[in-house]
């Protein structure tokens, strides 16, 4: 990452031109289509506030099964590593048909993304979960609930838990017998815990902490370490909730939460819940994020194998995606502003992809998204 200073006198932060490395994973389904419209959007971006996006594109999931015969490489993970940050698509086929689910499950798509979410420690996965108004239509709740509008954000632990314990099949005594292990660490729940904490903080001041502590031990000691995170927080409020509940709570009240703060598994059922009852999964971006400024940034949705290659794919969650890349990786505030406010308004102009369409709109293919978002980015 470069930084020049534009303007002679210029205030720091101000008006600063950067040059960033940006690796690119287009992956599988229709990966590649919205990436594509990601790019032309911050393409547009780095025209009107003058920075350069140099990007390097790398193979994993069913992709890069198909050329090296595994979801990630070495080398892939090396690529990423050298960037200043990771855009993606989405990876995975469809899993009764693609011959990528006869293989071994560790060389199936989903382990590259398990792997590089591991090889980078992008531990906190921050998912937002907005519902605008343009879209409240598309909310598939009651009106006196959907009226309130909701906006919250999923801190996801994404590198411990079930999905990174020991697991195996055997056979005991003629009987099939599978095993998988839920553990965490004080220290994994802690940092997981500060993060929740320090964007509660810019936000509302709400933290939900969601576990299942009437059953799991793994439950009880996160209750407890988020406790004594909380110590350090006073001014933000801190709520524990079963995870069964804040399941009914998304559709019974979802403008109660702010951030909603979860271990692994909790976290990928709950944010898919999170993402429907804002009318489109289409819409909603992510980010993982490690120790540093390093990110990784995709869409909330998966790969959609039975639309891909079609230009119907709704680019947007992947271009706030990378509004998101702006603003947590590059600090680049007023930029990522731009981006979703460009989101804004080409709703507000009436534009939806078919999966946010409504009677009335204007029906656009993904690429005629793209231009359209890309022609709203607004300069300084
Ligand atoms: C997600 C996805 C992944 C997950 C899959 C593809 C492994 O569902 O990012 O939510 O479970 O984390
Ligand atoms: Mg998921």
């Amino acid at each position: 990452m470069i930084w020049n200073q534009a303007r002679k006198g210029a205030e720091m932060g101000e008006d600063r031109q950067m040059e960033l490395h940006i690796t690119c994973i287009p992956g599988d389904g229709i990966g590649p289509e919205i990436v594509r419209e990601a790019k032309k959007v911050l393409d547009k971006v780095a025209e009107k506030y003058g920075h350069q996006m140099l990007y390097t594109d790398i193979l994993m999931g069913g992709a890069s099964i198909d050329v090296h015969g595994v979801p990630l490489t070495e080398e892939a993970i090396a690529t990423a590593k050298a960037a200043d940050a990771v855009l993606m698509g989405s990876i995975g086929g469809d899993t009764t048909k693609s011959p990528w689910y006869q293989l071994p499950p560790n060389l199936r798509p989903e382990a590259g993304l398990l792997g590089i979410r591991k090889a980078l420690n992008l531990f906190a996965n921050l998912r937002p979960a907005v519902l605008y108004d343009e879209l409240a239509a598309a909310c598939p709740l009651k009106e006196e609930i959907s009226r309130a509008g909701f906006d919250l954000l999923i801190m996801r632990e994404l590198t411990g838990g079930l999905y990174f314990g020991e697991r195996k099949t055997v056979v005991e005594n003629g009987v099939r017998k599978a095993i998988d292990t839920l553990t965490y660490d004080e220290n994994e729940i802690r940092r997981i815990a500060v993060k929740g904490f320090d964007i509660a903080r810019k936000r509302r001041g709400k933290v939900t902490s969601v576990d299942k502590a009437n059953v799991l031990d793994s439950s009880r000691l996160w209750r407890k370490v988020v406790e004594e995170v909380a110590g350090d927080y006073p001014d933000v409020k801190l709520e524990h909730m079963l995870v069964d509940n804040c399941a009914m709570q998304l559709v019974k009240n979802p403008a109660q939460f702010d951030v909603i703060l979860t271990e692994n598994m909790f976290g990928d059922i709950l944010s898919d819940e999170a993402s429907m009852v804002t009318g489109s999964i289409g819409m909603l971006a992510s980010a993982s994020l490690n120790d540093t400024k390093f990110g990784l940034y995709e869409p909330s949705h998966g790969s959609a194998p039975d639309i891909a290659g079609q230009n119907v794919a709704n680019p947007i969650a992947t271009v706030l995606s990378a509004a998101m890349m702006l603003r947590y990786s590059f600090d680049l505030d007023k930029e990522a502003d731009a981006v979703e406010s460009a989101v804004k308004q080409v709703l507000k102009d009436g534009y939806r992809t078919g999966d946010i369409f409504s009677p009335g709109c204007v029906l656009t293919s993904c690429s005629q998204m793209g231009d359209l978002l890309a022609e709203r980015i607004l300069g300084i």
